[in-house]
């Protein structure tokens, strides 16, 4: 049986230092031509009925890498930010973010309250950026939440349902990702979002994230198409 469009998508874009590697270019650049293939995509997604994308951006693990790459980083986050605040009152987007903001500099910090609040009632996709996003740092802290709110007596630990852990998470109120995309030939999560893709189905390119198009996506969301998704149960009288 056919399925509709996926509500939510969600892309670990992957591939840009390679990119940059291939062209004998700065990563950073690689990060660059990423981000504007993400801008390209969000235009040419908009109008085929996807309601939310989430985007890894920065993992709670990317601090490792060079200091010279965070810097360049952070700087290409910081100027997108401020590009989407300079052009929203033509753009359709609503943009927030997942992950733990409270380490990034102030100045992005406040760039990205403003965006999501004069974004908020935009028509067209969510988009949610995933910023020092780890699906484990997130998991954590809805559990310090809750554990603060047993304390408090505000809630009894035996109330405690999945539907509690789901409201307390950076993702509360958007629905699981039905499809999760992974660019460049990697075949792992890397800490994204391990509660809500439990029964997502994943579809992976070897393209490297810069040269990755709405055609791409198209494909993407075929193949799901043509997915058997059981939930554990049987699916009687279907195939
Ligand atoms: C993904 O590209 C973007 C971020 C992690 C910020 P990479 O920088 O991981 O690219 P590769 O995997 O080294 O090619
Ligand atoms: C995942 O990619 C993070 C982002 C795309 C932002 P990584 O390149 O950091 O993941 P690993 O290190 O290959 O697992
Ligand atoms: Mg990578």
């Amino acid at each position: 049986m056919s399925k509709g469009i996926p509500k939510h998508i969600a892309i670990i874009m992957d591939g840009n230092g390679r990119w940059a590697k291939k062209r004998l270019v700065p990563r950073v650049l690689g990060h660059r031509r990423g981000a504007e293939a993400l801008d390209r995509l969000l235009k040419d997604a908009d109008g085929m009925g996807i309601e939310h994308i989430t985007v890894y951006a920065f993992s709670t693990e990317n601090w490792k890498r060079a200091e010279e790459e965070v810097l360049g980083l952070m700087n290409l986050m910081r100027e997108y930010i401020q590009d989407y605040i300079r052009d929203n009152d033509t753009s359709r987007l609503k943009i927030d973010s997942i992950g733990d903001l409270s380490v990034l500099d102030e100045d992005i910090q406040r760039d990205i309250k403003k965006l999501k609040e004069i974004s908020k009632d935009k028509p067209g996709i969510n988009l949610h950026i995933a910023i020092n996003y780890g699906g484990r740092d997130e998991i954590t802290r809805a559990v310090r939440d809750i554990a603060q709110k047993v304390r408090a007596g505000e809630l009894s630990a035996e109330d405690i349902t999945e539907d509690t852990l789901s409201g307390c998470l950076d993702s509360a109120g958007v629905p699981d990702p039905e499809l999760i995309i992974r660019t460049s030939g990697e075949y792992r999560l890397s800490n994204f979002l391990p509660w809500q893709s439990a029964y997502s189905e994943f579809w992976f390119t070897d393209k490297l994230w810069p040269d990755f198009t709405v055609e791409d996506l198209k494909q993407a969301i075929s193949d799901y198409q043509n997915r058997d998704r059981r939930f554990g149960g049987r699916n009687e009288g279907k195939k």
